[in-house]
């Protein structure tokens, strides 16, 4: 039996979690919203909360596990990919703790992370994905088709070349002025909308890559060129544009997941990352995987964006292997 801390502050959410093996005791999270004022992360100011948020993070989440910091084993911190100033206090916060406790500790990739996360035992659904599985990962900063081999051997069959999936969402809902992040809020709009409302055209692209950026630009230019016509254009049709564009990505993106599980023989697809909240690639997924008889695996919503529960899970996989970290590592931002 193991108890592993857990601590992640890659980007703008501080979060401690704590694991007894595979199952979650506690995931705390403090987002911050300081970052909506200016429509996206501001890496100094990001630092700065995590440093506030940091120790009463910890706290919480040691407190709600009913557990004695004695208890803990051994500490998991993400090392990045992230922003290095936010990655630097989860990182030195880490280091501190376990050197004090005299415990080991583990780092941990938050990508890797992102898909580890449907192994957190859940007592309402016991199943998680068997091996070999395709996981779609899709986040503000990535975009990928991955291929697992087993916890920690993924395969990249493709990635996006340009901008993340989410990061055209968020640009999208930027350009319409809807706020910071935009991904929930298309989200919600987009449900009261006619998906099929406009067009926009998806590029060509070989294999199992994606590019957005072609995407976003085609949506700028479609809303200048209305907007002359009519400068209320976007407030009138705003959740048909929502829709729209909701479905041009989300369309983009499946089609390569379900040519890749198609390819590879693959019968268990899974979908994780912020944009795996997405209500449509959600719904979509089930649909796909239900017409090829495949198996669906949907992360819950709380372990969709960024968590230290997923940290925790990639940790104690660590764990079991004896993997351990140096305290000399430093954090890495790609
Ligand atoms: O994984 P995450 O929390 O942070 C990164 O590692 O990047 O992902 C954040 C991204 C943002 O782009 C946000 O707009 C998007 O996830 N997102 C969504 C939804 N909820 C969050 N995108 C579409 N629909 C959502 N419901
Ligand atoms: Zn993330």
């Amino acid at each position: 039996m193991s108890i592993i801390l857990a601590i992640e502050s890659s980007c703008d959410d501080t979060s401690a979690a704590v694991l007894r093996d595979d199952t979650l005791l506690s995931n705390v999270i403090a987002s911050q919203k300081v970052h909506e004022q200016y429509g996206g992360v501001v890496p100094e100011l990001a630092s700065r909360a995590h440093q506030q948020n940091i120790i009463p993070v910890v706290d919480g989440a040691i407190r709600e596990a009913g557990i004695l910091k004695e208890d803990i084993d051994a500490v998991a911190f993400t090392r990045g990919p992230g922003l290095m100033g936010s990655l630097m206090v989860g990182v030195s916060f880490a280091k501190s703790f376990g050197q004090a406790l005299g415990k080991p500790l583990i780092e941990v990739n938050h990508l890797q992370a992102h898909v580890l996360s449907h192994f957190i035992r859940k007592p309402e659904n016991p199943g998680c994905p068997e091996f070999p599985f395709i996981c779609l990962l899709v986040s503000g900063g990535h975009t990928q088709i991955l291929l697992l081999h087993s916890h920690f051997d993924m395969e990249i069959l493709g990635q996006t070349i340009d901008d993340a999936a989410g990061e055209a969402i968020d640009k999208a809902a930027k350009i319409m002025d809807l706020g910071y992040p935009g991904g929930p809020v298309i989200d919600r709009l987009a449900q009261e909308g006619n998906p099929d409302a406009y067009h926009f055209a998806t590029p060509q692209i070989p294999g199992y890559n994606y590019s957005f950026s072609g995407i976003k630009t085609s949506f700028l230019y479609f809303l200048r060129d209305r907007l002359k016509e009519d400068p209320d254009f976007i407030e009138k049709h705003k959740a048909d544009l929502c829709a729209s564009i909701q479905k041009t990505i989300v369309g983009f993106l499946l089609k390569k997941v379900e040519r890749a599980a198609i390819d590879h023989h693959v019968r268990q697809v899974a979908i994780a990352g912020g944009v795996s909240a997405n209500s449509l690639l959600r719904s979509e997924l089930q649909r796909i995987c239900d017409k090829h008889h495949w198996k669906a695996f949907i992360p819950p919503f709380k372990f969709c964006t960024d968590n230290a529960a997923m940290v925790g899970i990639a940790g104690y996989f660590k764990y079991l292997k004896g993997e351990f970290a140096d305290i000399s590592l430093p954090p890495y931002t790609r």
